[in-house]
């Protein structure tokens, strides 16, 4: 277990914030997780890789980040495999894994910045595909008394970019391992338009071209942390009524759009925000992505307010164009 006191936080979010946080735990096994829960905790927040949060200030409290690291197949039946993953695991790590072993179902999900406990928290989804489709339980730690609990995934009330864990249960589990099913039968996902083509155009329809395909339709549009601070879709895509859609329809005939529930359709706040005239545009030293305009990148010291100060400013022009309300995907840290 590490403890760091006044620790910084750069290399510990994607977007590049230069702030710090009065005390970093970075636990190992659960035990150790159980062992800081029980001492003095004041403002408790759980980290993954830091890819999909936006620091405002300094943090005043405990960031906790698992590092715990283990891939153990728990049942392996003819047709699937249990996997259970420590929370800590990369997440683009595992699915290397998954891939390696021929075990289908998080090809899709290639090249996703973070961790694999924040995966089932966000419920991470790409190319047609969510993590909810292979998560079959999560472990996780109660703050409040140390407790362990398995959620079985129908407990984990998931939905597009949500679960109970950033909704009812905000801040109350830290999760520890995350179960998978995984299939040993051949099951390409390929609805996601794009996709399709590009794997043709890499050969078979496998597994590593699958993931390749991901790799790189990514690599076209979306920047790398690395070397543009950012943390992935800013923004969600809104579901708006069917009625709305239409009104935007009739002026804009080619919105592209996605199936949503009965009565509504869900559209790309990428789209919105371009229309809007924000792609490639900055204020300050903060910016929206040139190639995908759902991504709001730090151009070089950046402060969470200026992100913060874009995003609004792009929430009120949408709003005010298309009548649609923006809502953040990235979580703001006070
Ligand atoms: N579009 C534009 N302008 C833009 C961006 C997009 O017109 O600047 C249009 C595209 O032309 C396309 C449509 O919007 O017709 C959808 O774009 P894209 O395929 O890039 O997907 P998205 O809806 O913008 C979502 C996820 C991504 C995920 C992709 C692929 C959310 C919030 N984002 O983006 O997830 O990779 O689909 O499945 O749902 C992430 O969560 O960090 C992330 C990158």
């Amino acid at each position: 277990m590490k403890i760091t006191e006044n620790s910084p936080l750069l290399r510990h979010n994607t977007f590049g914030m230069d702030v710090k946080a009065a005390r970093m735990v970075e636990f190992d096994t659960e035990q150790e997780l159980l062992e800081i829960l029980t001492g003095p905790c004041d403002r408790v927040l759980t980290i993954g890789a830091g890819s999909n949060l936006l620091f405002l200030n300094d943090f005043c409290g405990t960031i906790l980040h698992s590092c715990i690291k283990y891939i153990d197949v728990v049942s392996d039946e003819p047709d699937a495999v249990l996997v259970r993953v420590g929370s800590g695991v990369n997440w683009d790590s595992f699915v290397a894994w998954t891939v390696r072993n021929g075990f289908w179902g998080a090809e899709n999900l290639s090249s996703i910045p973070g961790e694999v406990g924040a995966s089932a928290v966000q419920n991470i989804g790409a190319y047609g595909a969510e993590a909810k489709d292979i998560i079959k339980e999560v472990r996780a730690v109660s703050i409040e008394d140390g407790s362990v609990r398995v959620f079985r995934n129908e407990e984990c009330q998931y939905g597009y970019r949500q679960s109970i864990f950033k909704n009812e249960l905000k801040g109350k589990y830290v999760v520890t391992a995350v179960t998978y099913c995984l299939s040993k039968k051949e099951s390409p996902k390929l609805g996601y338009g794009a996709l399709q083509e590009r794997v043709k155009s890499l050969g078979a329809v496998t597994q590593s071209n699958i993931r390749l395909a991901v790799a790189q339709i990514r690599k076209e549009k979306l920047p790398d942390p690395a070397v543009l601070g950012n943390a992935g879709s800013f923004f969600m895509n809104p579901v708006i009524s069917t009625e709305l859609f239409e009104r935007i329809r009739s002026e804009y005939p080619e919105i592209p759009s996605y199936v949503a529930p009965q009565g509504f359709v869900k559209i790309p706040a990428g789209w919105l925000i371009e229309k809007s005239g924000w792609k490639g545009q900055s204020l300050g030293p903060a910016a929206v992505h040139d190639r995908q305009a759902l991504v709001l990148v730090n151009r070089g010291g950046a402060t969470g307010a200026d992100i913060k100060k874009l995003a609004d400013t792009i929430i009120a022009d949408v709003k005010r164009k298309f009548d649609v309300q923006l809502c953040a995907e990235v979580n703001y840290i006070e």
